[in-house]
């Protein structure tokens, strides 16, 4: 049988109760980053399993290393070659939850640079935590996503802290090498500034590109931490279990002595469903990785035929398409595609101003996908 099940749209209503729940019947809904594939056997029936047997209790509360901190750094090690100590692994309830976790936590109270365009939650970020938040554009008329290493020097020159960064990055789908990232550490250490890299994407990265863990370059233990969850590349965001993978001792000491209440809220199903995800999800995982890398083929060839005025750059990671249909005139093309009967995240919410822009979801079925860019032709054209 083959291991990526696609849901029915019966089943996908089902399951996926804000994604499909919350999208009108006949509109097809490409929006929000949730696949629609059953979740791994072997997670689901952990899952099953643990509930069986009551454990819907309080989570065991180690605040560091575990059977969770050994399950992630068995995994990074043979995903990403990743030399991780399980010791300075430790839980929090999601990845946002983990990034404000390390902001509040870690972070002088300066502000935070935040690359655009942005996964829309991470723009909050910086109100919450009580600092400022200082864009960084990234060209979206360049050939290819690049930080500008001298405005970003010149944003930590004038008193930015804190770099957010999302590597792979979500919506662009760009995955850092290992010289951007070392381009990037250059020019936050020479500030003595910090780095929070979300690595949520960092499973999901396609055929011809690797996924270089911030932390595994010279010299970054001491100023960064990355917040990583199997929520993205397993499908299982609403098991609740983050982990944030600090580089030192010292920074790993200082986020596990944090009171209780300011970070406690992981789940007992969420730890159980991610242990199984990082323990026997390899299967599962390269079969999607195949799945999505037709998909995007597919959406290529979609887009060529028929919108070709489309622009993207090469989707390197996720199944999340940054999709530029300036050419087509309308400032916000997700309303058009909505009343034509797809439902995608419009642009602006990643970068508030940006006209013409949508973000579209690719993990379907073929069918679908085929179905969503017919559409999605005939709104625009
Ligand atoms: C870059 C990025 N960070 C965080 C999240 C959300 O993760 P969580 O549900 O664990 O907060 C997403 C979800 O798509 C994401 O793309």
């Amino acid at each position: 049988m083959a291991l990526i099940r696609d849901l029915t749209d019966d089943e996908a209503r089902a399951a996926l109760v804000n994604k499909w729940g919350d999208t009108e019947p006949g509109v097809i809904p490409a929006w929000v980053a949730e696949m629609d594939y059953a979740v791994a056997e072997p997670i689901t029936a952990a899952v099953i399993a643990a509930v069986e047997r009551g454990e819907v209790s309080y989570p065991l509360y180690l605040r560091s290393g575990g059977a969770l901190g050994a399950a992630y750094a068995r995994f990074a090690e043979r995903h990403y070659g990743e030399q991780v100590d399980p010791e300075r692994v430790l839980p929090t309830a999601d990845v946002t939850f983990g990034v404000r976790t390390a902001l509040d936590v870690l972070s002088d109270p300066g502000p935070m640079v935040l690359p655009l365009p942005a996964y829309d939650p991470q723009h909050g970020l910086a109100q919450i935590t009580h600092r400022e938040q200082w864009d960084l554009p990234v060209d979206p008329d360049g050939a290819s996503y690049v930080v500008d290493l001298d405005a970003l020097d010149a944003l930590f020159a004038k008193g930015a802290r804190t770099l957010l960064l999302t590597q792979p990055h979500n919506p662009a789908g760009h995955v850092h090498t290992r010289a951007e990232l070392e381009g990037i550490r250059d020019v936050v250490t020479r500030h003595g500034g910090r780095v929070i890299s979300d690595e949520i994407h960092g499973a999901l990265v396609l055929p011809g590109a690797e996924h270089v863990p911030y932390l595994s370059i010279e010299g970054a233990a001491d100023h960064a931490v990355a917040v990583v969850a199997a929520s993205k590349a397993f499908n299982i965001p609403g098991l609740k279990c983050a982990q944030i993978v600090t580089g030192d001792d010292a920074t790993r000491d200082v986020l596990r002595d944090i009171p209780m209440a300011q970070n406690e809220s992981w789940g007992s199903l969420g730890v159980v469903g991610t242990i199984a995800a990082y323990e026997q999800g390899d299967a599962w995982l390269a079969a999607l990785i195949e799945r999505l890398d037709q998909q995007r083929s597919l959406l290529r060839q979609l887009l060529a035929e028929q919108l070709p005025d489309a622009r993207m750059r090469p989707l390197e990671a996720t199944y999340l398409a940054w999709v530029d249909l300036r050419a087509y005139g309308h400032d916000d093309p997700s309303t058009v595609l909505r009343r034509g009967g797809v439902r995608v995240s419009p642009g602006h919410g990643y970068w508030p101003g940006l006209t013409g822009h949508v973000r579209l979801n690719i993990a379907t079925s073929p069918d679908r996908l085929t179905e969503i860019v017919r559409r999605m032709a005939a709104a625009l054209t």
